[in-house]
């Protein structure tokens, strides 16, 4: 056999190969129903702690309309962008076939203003995950929703179900996510000569507070005016109705664009069930912390009578979003109220552990890539392997291969690493590391984590810090075209 030119250059299937759709026929379940939705996207006036704010949204609400199905059915979804610019949608955490991924242009050419495209594909994992556009900053709008994949052999071991989407806003409220961008780059090009930082300007050194905080450094780069939860600030939370002694099932979804949240439920224990859709040992937990793109459900019990506040306090920016959780009546904590198990054991990616139906086969890595998270503050550039992502080569897998990533993060802030198409197990020294699209790179900190190359196609992996993204903290990972 001849050596395989792995240079720049590279054959690589494409989304519209015959591999995409041989891996979709795969998936297909015999007799897999077809579940239809439309779905529109298009500007859209919401109220916000009790003021009109313009935005732009799914089906006119923020979050949008909730799509619901099960696992190893084909979900269809007729979409029509009413927007005034191009769009996409992505189905986070979702490993389906390459050409409905919804990343332009690499997966597909954007959908234009008044186009419709379908959205058409096996869902293959049961779970909880959401859905967004892949273009631009236009996450930061209200251009968000959740996708729960039922498990048809799911135990069922709770008597009600909550989604709850977390949120940093900004738009008709704040500055556009485009100018807060802008100013992003120019602050940074005034600032010559330093470390990239974060905190509210993105030039600071991480002040004492931070580094011991549990992100171990910046919490972000924007401050943002509102933290929602189902679109709704802490000023006029949701509330759910429960009863005491019901098990409720929380799916916690984390949808904002530059902000990590510690969520604790008050007077509750949470007992942390799935980490972005896969199962893990059960972790009870006083608090979780959820960085943007992960997702995870828990189990709480009803404690008692009363109000109980759910609190996700936005991690390192002192606010918070906040829903109620009610079985009679009785006066809620006020908005800004702490509950105090936030300050108690906290849940983050060290005490989770893959369970047994979440678990990769164990095998040695055919395949290793390095990945160095880095910026560069004076031009406001996010870059892996020191490239944003206009400047970087794809990384090369080949079909069937089992592949490690590195992630070493070399900067003062952390970077939520997802990876598309694909789920990924986290390495641990001793024990299985849970399985997730979604990673948690804290600075300083190096995260291995392992999957199969099974999906073939053209993938993103990017930080999910959306303003990171724009500025190039993302690669493309392709698959190998096998020998003709
Ligand atoms: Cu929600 Cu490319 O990501
Ligand atoms: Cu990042």
């Amino acid at each position: 056999m001849l050596a395989r030119c792995k240079a720049p250059g590279v054959d690589l299937v494409s989304p519209s190969s015959s591999a995409v759709r041989r891996a979709e026929q795969q998936r297909l379940v015999a007799g897999g129903t077809v579940r239809e939705f439309n779905l529109v996207a298009a500007p859209a006036e919401i109220q916000l702690a009790g003021k009109p704010v313009s935005t732009w949204a799914y089906g006119g609400a923020v979050p949008g309309p909730e799509i619901r199905v099960r696992a190893g059915e084909i979900l269809q979804v007729n979409f029509r962008n009413d927007l005034i610019t191009e769009t996409s949608i992505h189905w986070h955490g979702l490993a389906i076939r390459n050409d409905m991924d919804g990343v332009p242009p690499i997966t597909q050419k954007s959908v234009g203003a008044k186009q419709d495209f379908t959205y058409r594909f096996t869902v293959p994992d049961p779970g909880t995950y959401f859905f967004h556009p892949h273009v631009g900053l236009q996450l930061d709008r209200g251009l968000y929703a959740p996708l729960i994949v039922e498990d048809p052999a799911e135990p069922g071991a709770y008597d009600q179900e909550i989604v709850l989407l977390l949120d940093d806003w900004t738009d008709g409220v704040g500055m556009l996510p485009e100018k807060l961008f802008s100013d992003l780059k120019s602050a940074s090009a005034q600032m010559p000569g330093m470390d990239m930082g974060g905190g509210d300007s993105a030039m600071d050194e991480p002040s004492p507070e931070a580094m011991a905080g549990p992100l171990k450094g910046d919490p972000g780069d924007i401050t943002y005016p509102l933290y929602l939860i189902n679109g709704k600030a802490k000023t006029d939370p949701q509330t759910f109705q429960v009863k005491k002694g019901q098990r409720v099932r929380l799916r916690v979804i984390n949808a904002a664009s530059d902000t990590a949240f510690r969520f604790a439920v008050q007077d509750h224990a949470l007992q942390v069930t799935h980490t972005d859709g896969f199962a893990v040992e059960a972790a009870p937990a006083d608090a979780v912390l959820v960085g943007m793109g992960e997702r995870f459900d828990a189990v709480l019990e009803v404690a008692g009578d009363g109000p109980y506040a759910v609190v996700a306090a936005a991690e390192g920016k002192s606010n918070l979003a906040r829903a109620n959780l009610r079985t009679g009546t009785g006066e809620a904590a006020p908005p800004e109220f702490l509950p105090s198990n936030l300050n108690g054991n906290l849940v983050q990616l060290a005490a989770l552990s893959g369970a047994p139906g979440g678990r990769l086969a164990e095998k040695k890595p055919d395949r290793v890539h390095d990945l160095r998270l880095g910026g560069n503050m004076q031009r406001y550039s996010w870059t892996i392997n020191g490239k944003t992502h206009e400047d970087s080569e794809p990384l090369v897998v080949e079909a069937g291969e089992r592949v490690r990533l590195i992630f070493r993060n070399e900067s003062t802030m952390f970077h939520p690493m997802h990876l598309h198409g694909h789920t990924f197990q986290v390495l641990r020294q001793t024990g299985v590391g849970p399985r997730k699209d979604t990673v948690m790179v804290l600075p300083d900190e190096r995260v291995i984590v392992d999957f199969d190359a099974d999906n073939p196609g053209v993938w993103a992996l990017h930080c999910h810090n959306l303003y990171h993204q724009e500025a190039g903290m993302m690669v493309n990972l392709g698959y190998l075209r096998p020998d003709p």
